[in-house]
C-alpha cells in the first residue's frame, strides 16, 4: 500500500554558501540572486516521490550560517534524520567549516543520521573554483557521508540531492 514517511532534514554550513537557495530551488523552484541572510532558522516542507508506494516528506530546518547563531544549531539537528551540509566550491574556507559542522553531528547528533555533503554553486567552477571536487569528495567518502556538487541557480544537481538522501533513509 502506499505510504508517505517523514523525516527532519537540517541544513548546516557558513553563511552565504547557499543553504536557503537550495531549499528555495528545492521547495519552489526559484532563485534570487540577492537573498537575506537568514536569521535563526526557516522552516519548509516538500515531498520526494521514489515510486508509485513511496513518498518522502521532508520537513526541512534551514539554519542560519552566520556566527551569532551558532548555538541554536543543536536545536534543530538534534533529532534530524539526515542533514545537509554545505560548502561553496569558489571558498576552500568554507569547506574547513562543513568539516567542523559534520565532526559535530558525528559526536552529537543520532548516530543514524544520514549525512550529505553539497558543494554548491558549481555553476561558477568553471572561473572560480577553489575546492576541487576530488578532495571533497574523497574526504567524504573517509567519512561515509552522500556527496554531490550542486548549484541552486542553474538547478545542478538540486533535486539530485534530495533524493539521494531520501534512498538512504529507512523507509520500512
Ligand atoms: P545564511 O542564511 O547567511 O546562512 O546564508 P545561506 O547559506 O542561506 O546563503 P543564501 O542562500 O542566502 O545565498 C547567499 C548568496 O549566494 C546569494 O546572493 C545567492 O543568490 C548566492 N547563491 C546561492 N546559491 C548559489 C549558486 O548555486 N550559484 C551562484 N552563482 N550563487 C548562489
Ligand atoms: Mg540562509
Amino acid at each position: 500500500s502506499a505510504k508517505q514517511l517523514q523525516f527532519k532534514l537540517v541544513l548546516l554550513g557558513e553563511s552565504a554558501v547557499g543553504k536557503s537557495s537550495l531549499v528555495l530551488r528545492f521547495v519552489k523552484d526559484q532563485f534570487d540572486d540577492y537573498r537575506e541572510s537568514t536569521i535563526g532558522a526557516a522552516f519548509l516542507t516538500q515531498t520526494v516521490k521514489l515510486d508509485d508506494q513511496t513518498t518522502v516528506k521532508f520537513e526541512i530546518w534551514d539554519t542560519a550560517g552566520q556566527e551569532r547563531y551558532k548555538s541554536l544549531a543543536p536545536m534543530y539537528y538534534r533529532n534530524a534524520h539526515c542533514a545537509v551540509v554545505v560548502y561553496d566550491v569558489t571558498q576552500p574556507q568554507s569547506l574547513e567549516k562543513a568539516k567542523s559542522w559534520i565532526k559535530e553531528l558525528q559526536r552529537q547528533a543520532d548516530p543514524n543520521i544520514v549525512i550529505a555533503l553539497a558543494g554548491n554553486k558549481v555553476d561558477l567552477a568553471a572561473t572560480r573554483r577553489g575546492v576541487p571536487k576530488e578532495d571533497a569528495q574523497r574526504y567524504a567518502e573517509e567519512e561515509k557521508l552522500l556527496f554531490l556538487e550542486t548549484s541552486a541557480k542553474d538547478s545542478s544537481n538540486v533535486s539530485e540531492l534530495f533524493t539521494m538522501i531520501a534512498r538512504k533513509l529507512p523507509l520500512e
